[in-house]
């Protein structure tokens, strides 16, 4: 195979790989609005309409983590009222999508002086 041939491949498994990661980011956004914005918000800040001060913040929180968690309400080894329920209703597609999204939200650290 050619040198240009194999650099064609690769730029194109990379752009089909970052096609996929958009696409799971879309749908994680879609299941962000439909069914956890009224508790965490969309971008999950957990600080809009009405919320209770135990709804934790999910924005940026680490991929992995929120993945653990979700699985961990869906299989019942972590018990909630409204997070076991939720998270029954998701599939584990779901969960990775909605993970990504949250996860893939930028924001700034600033420190106190
Ligand atoms: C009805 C309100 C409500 C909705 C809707 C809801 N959550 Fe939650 N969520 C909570 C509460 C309350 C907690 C804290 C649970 C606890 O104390 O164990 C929580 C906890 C979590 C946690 C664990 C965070 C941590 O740091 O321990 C994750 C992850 C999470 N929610 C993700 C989601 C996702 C994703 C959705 C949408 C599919 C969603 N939640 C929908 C109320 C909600």
């Amino acid at each position: 195979m050619k040198k240009n041939t194999f650099v064609l491949i690769f730029i194109l498994s990379l752009l089909a790989n970052q096609s996929l990661v958009d696409d799971a980011i879309k749908k994680g956004k879609t299941i962000a609005e439909n069914i956890c914005s009224v508790c965490h918000g969309v971008n999950g800040q957990a600080n809009s309409g009405g919320n209770s001060v135990l709804v934790p913040h999910l924005t940026a929180q680490n991929e992995f983590y929120l993945i653990e968690k979700l699985k961990d309400y869906k299989s019942k080894k972590l018990e909630h009222h409204q997070m076991s329920l939720i998270a029954d209703m998701l599939s584990i597609e779901d969960i990775n999508n909605v993970s990504k999204w949250y996860s893939k939200i930028k924001i700034v650290i600033e420190e106190f002086e």
